[in-house]
């Protein structure tokens, strides 16, 4: 059997020898007395990279959208969010259970945008003592249910416009930005400048086996911090994990940043060689600005089923999508022996259905 192919997600990747060598050598202290200068300087790099004043490790991606809902919002507090973020959708409604928050939903478009106009009527009343207190809008970056599309600075800068006129600050769920900043030829730095917190994710593309960062004004992380704690993520010698970090976000070819454009190059290859084949629907390689690739086949379940014989691996998505990621270690020749598996995958389920 040839390699397996995991095209499920980019959470798949594992550490990098040169990770490895720089966990195992780290500099560890106690983080939860903040003398961990292993993670100090990974949270210095990450908010430097970032423009922004400080950040705090965190184990994931969904604990850092929590401590930053947890460090902006009341209890009664309503956030504003699209209807497919994973915020909404993704994060086993950590804002009602945990934050005591409810979500405004909004729709959004094909290019993973709400519409600011929408943000800003869904702003509750004040005044009035019936209604929710409005204070905090999300957006994400890149949007992974409109294909990974990544938003533009000037996108954000119009949602924080919004936000901020409404007396509220904008958290950016970046799990994926540095795709986004990838893709649009835009530092990170720009993409959030006009943002008050962001999270991205160190355990995704950035090929680091655990850990998210999130950043922002030292008071925002002062109270991150605290609500981390209560969460359980205050961790002690966390050195040995940031140390991949700290590899990860180097700049240019020794980091893990610049390389992303390989990723979403092979999305691109990936979707071009799926539209092809007859039986793949609703896909537009046109559309494939980072690494997710999304479409529809006729019998899902048949379909990965059939892919998994043969060593290829993309997951369920949504209620009847497809999705294949495209990541560190997926080469080329993987890309197109996924594109053959699938043809196979699908004029078999073809057969088995007529
Ligand atoms: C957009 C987005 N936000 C947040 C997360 C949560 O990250 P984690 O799995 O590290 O909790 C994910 C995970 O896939 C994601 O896609």
């Amino acid at each position: 059997m040839p390699d397996l192919i995991d095209l499920r997600s980019d959470t798949v990747t594992r550490p990098t020898p040169e990770m490895r060598r720089a966990m195992a050598d780290a500099e560890v202290g106690d983080d939860v007395f903040e003398d961990d200068p292993t993670v100090r300087a990974l949270e210095e790099r990450a908010a430097e990279l970032l423009g922004k004043d400080a950040g705090l490790f965190v184990t994931s991606g969904t604990q850092g959208n929590l401590v930053s809902q947890m460090a902006h919002v009341p209890r009664g507090g309503e956030i504003i969010a699209d209807e497919r973020s994973h915020t909404v959708i993704d994060e086993a409604a950590g804002h009602a259970v945990v934050v005591g928050a409810s979500i405004r939903t909004l729709r959004s478009g094909p290019d993973g945008t709400m519409d600011p106009a929408d943000i800003a009527r869904a702003f509750r009343d004040r005044e009035d003592v019936h209604e929710p207190i409005t204070s905090l809008v999300v957006i994400e970056n890149t949007h992974a249910h409109s294909m990974g599309q990544p938003l533009s600075a000037a996108y954000t800068a119009a949602v924080a416009e919004v936000a901020h006129a409404g007396g509220v600050p904008l958290h950016v769920d970046g799990a994926r930005l540095f795709n986004a900043a990838v893709a649009l030829g835009t530092p990170a730095s720009a993409l959030v400048a006009t943002a008050d917190s962001v999270t991205f994710c160190l355990s995704k593309g950035l090929a680091c086996p655990v850990g998210s960062v999130v950043v922002g004004d030292r008071a925002f992380i002062a109270r991150a911090r605290r609500a981390r704690k209560l969460l359980g993520g205050g961790l002690r010698q966390v050195g040995v994990l940031a140390a991949a970090g700290l590899v990860a976000l180097r700049d240019g070819p020794a980091g893990m940043i610049d390389r992303l454009a390989e990723d979403h190059t092979n999305a691109r290859w990936l979707a071009d060689g799926l539209a092809a084949i007859p039986g793949i629907e609703g896909l537009d390689p046109d559309r494939v600005r980072t690494d997710f690739v999304i479409f529809r086949v006729p019998d899902r379940t048949g379909f990965l089923d059939a892919l998994a014989r043969e060593g290829v691996l993309m997951v369920p998505w949504g209620r009847e999508e497809v999705r294949a990621v495209t990541h560190h270690g997926i080469e080329i020749h993987h890309v197109d022996r996924a594109v053959e598996v699938a043809s196979r995958a699908l004029a078999a389920t073809a057969i088995v259905r007529a």
